[in-house]
């Protein structure tokens, strides 16, 4: 996920080290490249490039950066694959400006064309710069600076935030709608960052402007205005008292519990990608046209690939084959041809498995894609086109918020297969009308975590001494089931085994005796048949626990029911998931283990 920084002092300094400071606090974010820029007696020197902070630091020697303003940016790419010219800040087209973004323009394509035929100078694919010329758009025409950049903001559509600087000029200037952003406040400087822990090491005084909010900063002191109307607010300053590390969770307690709920806003900002990605339409031509569909990934992605072969059939009437990657050589690569098509899933786009699969189906002739969360990873550049997950950097080794974003895309791409325009408001459907599905899909993830962890928090406690357990579903919620046995497998070390519910009698009933923990993930359509699965282990002492829509047959039937707020088959497998994620870590955590980093496994396994 991107990061930017801003700095002004009032004395004239080296503002090399600063900046590389700074850009060093942000590297837990994740990047891919970085740049960074000094404004100095009307000249921009600007450096910046694919790789680390040090290398890229040392390499252009960015200690020599001096004057009283200055710009860092870590890039992690989105717009735009990661390179030399992608890598920001970007500047204007006579240098006179200078700026760097995190998030997402998601009309970057649209807009890099008009400025094109404005005659401004586009270098690049990235969004950031798309940031600067629509600034210079207003500049050109007349405007003051602030009412450029208020203008400047009607334009830019998505998630972001950004900051700029003049050459000629003694302030710079930030602004925010739906991304990150702190303004810190210290002696004889101020700051502007993506994120709180850039700024703790340089002071605790914070101030913390809200979307449609345009920042001023001189050396001593900062304007906050609105982008309605360009008049001041008054925005208090804080003092922050939270520890570092604190910080950097953003107050939880574990990176996976921050994911876990970061997982809305993600959706929300994928959807906004996805909107505006012509990327997508060429996909979903290439699959309609395809004879066979396989959706290959492991662990994880596997099961987010699986519950995408679920939404195919049932929304659009395609068959596609989830394939766990090595199986896929073995099985399938003998079989495919240049008619089929594949889609990668990767989180990391780097898992060895993945990777050898793609190679052994390019070897007969099968097109393939991808969906990595990482660009710039080897997924991305092998597969003909990838698209993003827009999940920022996932440091918790149990995937959350990259799977959810991994079965959005799915059900994106399913809603295309299907002929419909994802970002068509739902008039007539039951779920809501007015919003397209992709904004609700993000309020109710949000209820559901609302509803359920006080609940889930219970259960834990209950079933925490056991090390056996089964988590069961069926149709779309039955990946759900693998991917819950998995995470509670991955973080409390517990043998967890994930199965298709009608399967259970066929063997595993055997295992049960009295407490037996059972979790039932149910659809709306499916009660019947889990009250018939729930029974049959309830008769033989099982505790049955069961995630599902509101429904009384099923209070009657089980144990505990965590219920799950109305939506429709496709979306509540997605919401279910939420309540197996919470459920690992809080077992977990009671375990006394940490669930960032389970014994024995990595995030990225690129070895057979
Ligand atoms: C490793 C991780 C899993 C992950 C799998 C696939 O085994 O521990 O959590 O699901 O790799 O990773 P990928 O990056 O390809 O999604």
């Amino acid at each position: 996920m991107c990061g930017i920084f801003g700095y002004i002092t009032n004395k004239e300094e080296a503002l090399g080290p600063i900046l590389i400071a700074a850009a060093e606090r942000l590297t837990y974010r994740g990047y891919d490249s970085v740049g960074a820029a000094a404004l100095n007696n009307g000249t921009i020197d600007l450096r910046k490039d694919v790789g680390k902070v040090e290398q890229v630091a040392e390499k252009y020697s960015f200690t020599e950066l001096r004057g009283q303003r200055g710009i860092t940016q870590l890039r992690w790419a989105t717009f735009g694959e990661p390179s030399q010219i992608n890598a920001q800040p970007h500047l204007d087209s006579d240098g006179d400006m200078v700026g760097a973004h995190n998030g997402n323009v998601v009309n970057n394509i649209e807009l890099r064309e008009q400025f094109i035929a404005e005659g401004m100078t586009v270098r690049s694919q990235n969004d950031g710069e798309t940031c600067v010329h629509a600034v210079e758009r207003y500049i050109n025409r007349g405007y003051e600076f602030i009412d450029a950049i208020r203008l400047a903001y009607g334009d830019l559509e998505g998630d972001y935030a950004f900051v700029i600087g003049r050459a000629n000029d003694d302030k710079l200037y930030a602004f925010k709608k739906g991304s990150g952003m702190v303004v810190g406040l210290g002696e004889g400087f101020t700051c502007v960052s993506s994120d709180l822990p850039s700024i703790l090491p340089l002071t605790r005084e914070v101030i913390r402007p809200q979307d449609g909010e345009i920042v001023t900063l001189w050396a001593d002191r900062v304007e906050v205005r609105s982008v309605k109307d360009g008049k001041l607010i008054d925005r208090k300053q804080e003092t922050v008292t939270e520890s570092m590390d604190a910080v950097q969770k953003g107050g939880y307690a574990h990176f996976m519990l921050k994911e876990i709920h970061e997982q809305s806003q993600v959706a929300r900002e994928l959807s906004h990608v996805l909107n505006g990605n012509r990327e997508v339409d060429v996909l979903v031509g290439k699959m309609k046209n395809a004879r066979h569909l396989y959706f290959i990934g492991c662990g994880t992605s596997y099961h987010a690939a699986s519950v995408g072969a679920v939404y195919f059939a049932q929304l659009a009437g395609r068959a596609a084959i989830p394939v766990l990657a090595p199986q896929g050589i073995a099985q399938y690569a003998p079989a495919v041809s240049h008619a089929d098509v594949g889609i990668f899933v990767s989180q990391s786009g780097e898992t060895k498995d993945v990777l050898n699969a793609l190679e052994a189906a390019e070897a007969h002739g099968m097109e393939c894609f991808g969906l990595a969360n990482v660009v710039g990873s080897t997924l991305t550049k092998s597969a003909s086109l990838c698209l993003p997950l827009c999940c920022g950097y996932e440091i918790s080794v149990p995937a959350t918020k990259t799977f959810t974003n991994q079965v959005v895309t799915f059900l994106y791409l399913a809603f295309k297969m299907e002929g419909k325009d994802p970002s068509s408001p739902l008039d007539g459907h039951s779920l809501r009308s007015g919003q397209s599905i992709f904004e609700v899909i993000p309020e109710l993830m949000e209820k559901t975590i609302e509803m359920v962890e006080p609940q889930i928090k219970a259960i834990a406690k209950d079933i925490n001494e056991w090390n056996d357990l089964y988590c069961l579903g069926y149709g779309a919620t039955y990946p759900i089931a693998l991917e819950g046995a998995l995470k509670l497998k991955e973080i409390t070390y517990a043998h967890c085994e994930g199965m298709l519910s009608t399967e259970f009698k066929h063997g595993p009933l055997s295992a049960v005796s009295k407490g037996f923990p059972i979790i039932f993930v149910a659809g709306p359509n499916d009660v019947p048949l889990i009250i018939s699965g729930i029974n049959e282990v309830k008769v033989r002492g099982a505790r049955t626990i069961v995630i599902a829509e509101e429904d009384p047959r099923l209070h009657a039937n089980a144990d505990d029911v965590i219920v799950l707020p109305k939506s429709d088959p496709q979306i509540s497998a997605l919401l279910g998931v939420l309540p197996l994620q919470l459920l690992s870590y809080h077992m977990s955590v009671m375990r006394g283990f940490d669930p960032d980093f389970p014994r024995n496994l990595s995030k990225t396994l690129t070895v057979d």
